[in-house]
């Protein structure tokens, strides 16, 4: 089956809500299987393939997750659009838990991630990569969320960690004078095979918790998960929103 647009859903975010299911596919790619079998379904008047990254009962880590995989299957079944849902630590004063952002950038500091299809002896191909993120769905979503009243931030710089673990405060601190605004584990090579593969990628990030330093507390798993409950509330008006304009 055919359909335009992609969901990747996050930490929080292992189905979407309103989903009317037509059929489930499991399907097989020459990087192996994806994290989760794609489902396909109407949501607010669209047909969609939903794909849980972290798998459907959310137990793939971030640096063991089939990117290659999954990009492969969504573009295989016809996916030109991707929104990819991510859980991220705020290191910007304006982005508190809670909070909706649109990243317009990225650095990478995950290792030994598959992240690439040019491998082996063919031409080598460099992607231009300027601006990681697809800006007209990236417009969509932001305007989505302005209706949907979510005051969203509509920039920032996204820092690509290796995880599973959390930064420390000093790798935070570097981050920030890197220029990172969130921090997340699952966005690179995500963003950059999405590219490569032709796809217009952007990520809908929520933030879950300051990040590591930013708060005198340390980060407890039961304030993420708290605030991800409330950030995919947004998450899903932002979608009722965006998914008809896409
Ligand atoms: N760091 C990295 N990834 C994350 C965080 C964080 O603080 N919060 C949610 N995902």
């Amino acid at each position: 089956m055919n359909v335009d647009i992609a969901v990747i859903g996050g930490t929080g975010l292992n189905t979407i809500k309103g989903l009317t299911i037509t059929h489930r596919e499991m399907v097989n790619t020459p990087y192996g299987q994806p994290s989760s079998p794609l489902i396909f379904g109407e949501v607010c008047g669209c047909t969609i393939v939903f794909l849980a990254r972290h798998g459907s009962g959310h137990t793939i880590p971030p640096h063991q997750v089939n990117y290659r995989a999954n990009l492969w299957a969504l573009k295989e079944s016809g996916v030109k659009k991707i929104i990819a849902v991510a859980a991220v630590g705020g290191m910007r004063d304006d982005m508190k838990p809670g909070k909706i952002v649109f990243p317009d950038q990225i650095i990478d500091y995950t290792w030994s991630r598959d992240s690439t299809y040019h491998e082996g002896h063919q031409d080598v191909k460099h992607i231009d990569f300027t601006y990681p993120y697809c800006e007209e769905v990236r417009a969509l979503l932001i305007n989505g969320a302005k209706k949907a009243g979510l005051d969203p931030t509509i920039d920032g710089t996204y820092g690509a960690t290796q995880g599973p673990r959390l930064e420390t405060a000093a790798e935070i601190r570097r981050m920030v004078r890197d220029g990172c605004d969130i921090v997340g584990m699952t966005g690179m090579p995500e963003a950059a095979l999405a590219r490569e593969l032709d796809l217009c990628y952007a990520t809908c990030a929520v933030v879950a918790n300051w990040a590591a330093g930013k708060q005198s507390e340390v980060i407890s798993m039961k304030v993420i998960e708290e605030n991800l409950k409330i950030g995919m509330d947004k998450v899903r008006k932002l979608l009722e929103e965006s998914l008809p304009q896409l």
